[in-house]
Order: C-alpha cells, then structure tokens, then sequence
C-alpha cells in the first residue's frame, strides 16, 4: 500500500478500510471502477452516498497544498458508474491563480479517463464558487448532484442559482462532450503523438486555443494534461496544472519531470506559452518545449 493513504486508512470505517488496503497498491491514482465500489459497500455495510463519502479522507490524501495546508478532496462519479478522485494543489512559491482545486482535479481525471458525464461530486469543502462555475461548464452540469459531509445532497442549480453559464456565449457542447478539432503534424517523437491526440480532445470554445501538455519523467512515463476552458474565462484549467495533477495522483513528485512539451493549435487567440512556462518553473527546473500546429482544412 501506498504510505501516503496511512493517516487516512484510520479516518475510515474498519471494515471498509480492511476491503481497501489491497486496491491502494503502487499502481491506485485514484480510479475506482463500478464493481470495485459495489465490493466496498458491501464489506462495509455503507449504502452508495455513505460510501462515497467516507471515502474523502482517500481524495484528500492526494492534496498538495504547502501554502494552505488545507486539504481538500473530491471525488466525480461518472455515469459509467466508476469514481474518479481529485484533490487541490498549489504551486510553491508561485501566484494563487495557478492552483487547482479538487473539484476540477477530480473532473479533469474523469474527463481524461474518457466519461462523458459527471452525475455527483462528493467533496469534503463546500465548493468555492469558481468550483461551483466550473462544474456548471460540464453536461448537465446543473443536475450534477452534490454531496457534503454536513449538507443535504442538492443539484449544482441549488449552489448556483441564476448562473451564468457556456450557453450565455452560444456555446451548445459542453465540456465532457464528444468533440473532436482536426490537428496533424508529422511527427516520431511518442511525446508530441500524445500531446496531439490530447490537443485534439482539448475543450478551448471561447479561445480556440486547442492545447495540452506531456510531461515525462526520468523512467519514461507520461502524464498529461488537456485545456478545459470556462465561460467565466478565470475558472479554465489549465493543461499546465492538468498534467502536475495527473502526476500527483500517480504518486510521483515534481523532481522527477525531466522533459515538459506545451502544443497548441496555431489559429487561437490566445498562447498558454507564457502562463505554463511558470506554472512549470514553480516545480521543475526543466525547459518547456513548445509546438505550434496549423489545424487541417476539413
Ligand atoms: N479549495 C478547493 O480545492 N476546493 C474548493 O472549492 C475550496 C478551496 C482549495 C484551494 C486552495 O488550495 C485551498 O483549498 C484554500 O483555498
Ligand atoms: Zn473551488
């Protein structure tokens, strides 16, 4: 088991923590598929809500936040029936602009794992309200169900009365989706495929800046992070801080980045070049790579 959930296995009901030791080995970033969470409610007698939130103390595990040192987790369930959990990071030293929230770090990983809806959050914090607007980005955002340890569950419209949302800009496809931009290069390098496959699926309506970024470390594994703009524009996630979550959750550190590779679509109006470049320079001291793709005619 991972030592980095220890405290955390102590928060949790003895029989659930018991059911969960073997699924938190090397491997666990925080995905539980259906069957696995259908064998946890029943070793520990909890019903589906009581599970999901007795399993917070495990999402906040995967916080990184030395500025607050306030940890906060969430957890996304898609409507596969699998979770996804997520947990806040800041940027040492760097502005407080650039941290990620739990909720996002939990719907980005569902969204990087292919669901193409989120139908509850569960979260240990009530959600701030540039949470409460990022969920609000997502299909079906305003049924999105959320769960509060001390609250009756209630659809995001019950936090985000009266909102301003994707529609109030004619945007009718929301983030998680299926959408697709055209981007092609020539390329042999794994790392610039992958960021070109991630760009393509990147959500960038307002900008059109269609981007993402790959990290590697130094023993040849990949994370990777996909933008996921916000009508509000402040809420987007940047592909940046996508990726540092993406390998958090994957139990790795900062000082293990050895090559970071920023590509974006030629015709945005917008570059994250500048905005990454800090973000990346906050953990690592490694250059970032940049790539500027022209989008194919269709
Ligand atoms: N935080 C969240 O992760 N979600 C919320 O909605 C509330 C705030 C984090 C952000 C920051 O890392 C810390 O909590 C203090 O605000
Ligand atoms: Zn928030």
């Amino acid at each position: 088991m991972q030592d980095r959930f220890v405290n955390s296995l102590n928060q949790l009901p003895k029989a659930l923590a018991e059911q969960l030791v073997p699924l938190l080995n090397d491997e666990f970033a925080g995905h539980l598929d259906a069957q696995q969470l259908s064998e946890l409610a029943k070793a520990s007698g909890l019903g589906d809500d009581e599970l999901l939130l007795a399993l917070l103390p495990i999402a906040a595990a995967l916080a990184n936040p030395p500025i607050s040192e306030f940890y906060v987790g969430a957890i996304a369930k898609g409507k596969s029936g699998d979770i996804y959990m997520g947990a806040n990071i800041e940027l040492p030293g760097e502005a407080l602009c650039h941290s990620v929230h739990a909720e996002q770090s939990a719907i980005s990983h569902a969204w990087l794992s292919g669901e193409s809806q989120v139908v509850d959050i569960i979260v240990n914090e009530s959600p701030c309200g540039h949470c409460r607007q990022f969920m609000n980005e997502l299909v079906a955002g305003q049924e999105i169900r959320i769960h509060l340890p001390k609250q009756p569950t209630a659809p995001l419209s019950h936090y985000l009365p009266y909102a301003f949302g994707p529609k109030d800009l004619n945007v009718t496809t929301p983030l998680l989706s299926k959408q697709q931009v055209n981007l092609a290069l020539e390329s042999s390098d794994p790392m610039v495929i992958e960021a070109l496959d991630h760009a393509s699926l990147s959500y960038a309506p307002y900008s059109k800046s269609h981007c993402a970024v790959v990290l590697e470390t130094a023993d040849g594994a990949t994370f990777c992070g996909r933008y996921a703009e916000n009508a509000a524009f402040n809420p987007s996630m940047m592909p940046m801080q996508m990726a540092l979550s993406t390998l958090l959750r994957h139990n790795r550190s900062f000082s293990e980045i050895k090559r970071a590779l920023l590509l974006e679509s030629a015709d945005g109006k917008i570059s994250l070049v500048g905005a990454s470049m800090d973000a990346l320079h906050a953990v690592a001291p490694v250059e970032l790579e940049h790539i500027v793709v022209s989008p194919e005619p269709n």
